[in-house]
């Protein structure tokens, strides 16, 4: 089975989101974000979000197949993710494309979500092959990943507290920016000095891990002192100021991880990778080095289900499947 058609779904979270994709070809992609339903709680509540994923994933896999223009019969497997994520979120989508590929008697493949995200550039670029070092970071994750091959990954590091997506929101919130935050700092920041403000860049002397609660801790009470003594820089220099400690750190830390492992090619994924100025540093980086960069585009670096569709789509084409009692890992490790 070369590039087998799979039904992917991807419930870790706080989108319900359905996909068709053959092989590493998108047919549909379709999502609901529970956004809204959050904001109010400046955050995702378990309850609430396993709810929506359960009342939205039947109607929006009637419109992924109907977008592609794919009747089930032809579908050769389904996919979903397995973890990590919020338990009783990920059981909806995963439950549910179990159900259906039992139904039809096709192979189901549970999927890491993060190793989804490390698919996600071969959603954009065909030329996206290990080895490479692809760089994660989304709200819950942080991480350097050596991928020596598909399935053989070495972290080479990670946050030790907050993620990157996470230090985005916090300080979003604080700020009273609004929930998600990454995309709110990112608009903030426009016309601002991403020198205005020197806020530190936690870890120096690791090469690949990272730290972004400090970076809360400095900006706030960076805020508060600059509040009372009524001279607080404008929005923008704060924002642009914040969101390049954030960024030169992933950067760094990125190309010392390609230095060590000597590959030639930086692939990445996961929310923050929205970030345009984090594409802009990748990219200068990568140019001044002569060192290949493949991103996928901003919507495939947030949650959806075209990423767990390729890469179902690859371990299906493997050979390699899930079994039926086969179950979630809210903490699933990659
Ligand atoms: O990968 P993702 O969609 O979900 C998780 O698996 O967590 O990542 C969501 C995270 C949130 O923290 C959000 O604030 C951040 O990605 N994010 C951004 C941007 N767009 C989303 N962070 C910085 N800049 C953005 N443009
Ligand atoms: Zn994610």
């Amino acid at each position: 089975m070369l590039e087998p058609t799979v039904l992917a779904f991807e419930t870790s979270c706080d989108e319900t989101a359905v996909a068709v994709v053959r092989g590493r070809t998108i047919l549909s992609n379709v999502l609901s974000s529970q956004t809204d339903l959050h904001a109010r709680f400046g955050g995702v509540v378990p309850e609430v979000a396993a709810r929506a994923h359960v009342e939205s994933i039947r109607s929006l896999t009637h419109q992924a197949l109907g977008d592609a223009m794919v009747h089930p019969d032809d579908l050769d497997g389904v996919a979903a993710t397995r973890g990590p994520g919020l338990v009783g979120a990920l059981l909806v989508g995963f439950s549910f494309g179990k159900a259906t590929a039992w139904a039809r008697q096709l192979p189901f493949i549970g999927v890491d979500h993060m190793e989804g995200h490390l698919f996600a550039p071969l959603l954009d670029h065909e030329g996206f092959a290990p080895p490479a070092v692809v760089v994660l970071a989304s709200g819950g994750h942080s991480q350097l990943v050596h991928v020596k091959g598909w399935g053989d990954y070495q972290v080479l590091g990670q946050t030790i507290d907050d993620a990157a997506g996470e230090a985005f929101d916090k300080l979003a919130r604080f700020m009273g920016l609004g929930y998600p935050g990454g995309p709110a700092i990112d608009r903030a920041s426009e016309g601002g000095d991403p020198d205005a403000i020197n806020f530190p860049r936690a870890l120096p002397d690791r090469p690949y891990d990272f730290s972004f609660s400090g970076l809360k801790t400095s900006v706030t009470t960076f805020i508060r002192k600059a509040q009372e003594a009524g001279n607080l820089p404008p929005l923008a220099d704060v924002a642009a100021s914040l969101q390049e400690a954030i960024v030169d750190v992933l950067v760094t830390k990125t190309f010392n991880a390609v230095e060590a492992t000597g590959v030639d090619l930086v692939g990445a994924g996961g929310g923050v990778l929205a970030n345009r100025r984090l594409r802009q540093k990748l990219q200068a980086e990568a140019d001044r080095r002569g060192i290949g960069l493949m991103l996928p585009s901003p919507t495939l670096c947030t949650d959806n289900a075209a990423m767990i569709g390729v890469a179902g789509a690859h371990w299906l084409a493997e050979g390699s499947y899930s079994a039926w009692d086969s179950n979630v890992d809210a903490s699933m490790k990659l």
